[in-house]
């Protein structure tokens, strides 16, 4: 059965990458999570996808920029509606915490690209995943292959995957050589013959960022590992009269 992670826990319905949106991705059922993290000026590991806070918050600058208690004091929800008023930005162990006590899986994208370089990062998340005794629940991804190269060597179980939106030349062999163990690819660099020469890998395919009930059929009756998607609880609705 394919698996279903809500993108940014449920970004169609509710602020993105905040606690009502995961909570929202576990009430619908969703097998996991999708979250992005960045590094705080103070060092915490802050959960947020833009590199600055312009776009989903009342404030301005760069992540990087803030402390952890200052992007705390942001309002993350109310750009998307009144509702949402007051909804905060979390830190990576309220995350864990949450996923814990749900027992679902955890999808920790680093965006550590660009310009971003946030040295350590990887030990960061991967220190907190193990205090939480996750591992085994957690996939890390990245753009970035050199970081997930370095996630490999310092730990050879936890399952890494890159993240890419080019239409890759047998990126099963290319994830070996990463050292990832899945492959994370936009929905519209997927190919059939990916999804065969990659389960023969024993590597398994979670195309991002799947919204279209079509494309969640087809992705579901090609037997993709897991899709992420901004909209769980649809996926989930197509996913049982798939299987009925
Ligand atoms: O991890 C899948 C997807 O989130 C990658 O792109 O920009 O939405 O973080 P982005
Ligand atoms: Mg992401």
């Amino acid at each position: 059965m394919t698996k279903i992670f809500g993108h940014r826990g449920s970004a169609g319905t509710h602020p993105e990458n905040t606690m009502e949106a995961y909570q929202e991705a576990i009430r619908v059922g969703a097998d996991g999570l999708e979250i992005d993290v960045h590094l705080t000026k103070d060092g915490k590991i802050a959960v947020f996808h833009d590199e600055t806070v312009d776009r989903v918050t009342d404030g301005r600058g760069h992540v990087k920029d803030f402390t952890m208690d200052e992007l705390k004091k942001l309002d993350a929800g109310n750009h998307l509606s009144e509702e949402f008023k007051g909804a905060k930005i979390p830190e990576l162990k309220e995350v864990l915490a949450l996923v814990k006590e749900a027992n679902i899986l955890i999808n920790i994208e680093l965006k550590n690209v660009f310009y971003l370089e946030y040295p350590h990062l990887e030990e960061m998340v991967l220190k907190e995943v193990e205090r939480f005794n996750l591992k085994k629940q957690t996939i890390i991804s990245s753009f970035n292959h050199l970081s997930m190269r370095h996630m490999r060597a310092l730990d050879s179980e936890i399952d890494i995957a890159i993240l890419y939106s080019a239409k890759l030349i047998e990126p099963w062999n290319y994830a070996e050589t990463v050292g990832a163990t899945s492959l994370h690819p936009h929905l519209y660099s997927m190919t059939e013959e990916m999804i065969r020469y990659s389960e023969a890998h024993h590597i398994p395919v979670r195309p991002y960022t799947v919204n279209d009930e079509k494309l969640m059929e087809y992705f579901f009756q090609l037997g993709c590992e897991a899709i992420i998607t901004d909209y769980p609880e649809r996926a989930i609705t197509i996913r049982s009269r798939w299987e009925e």
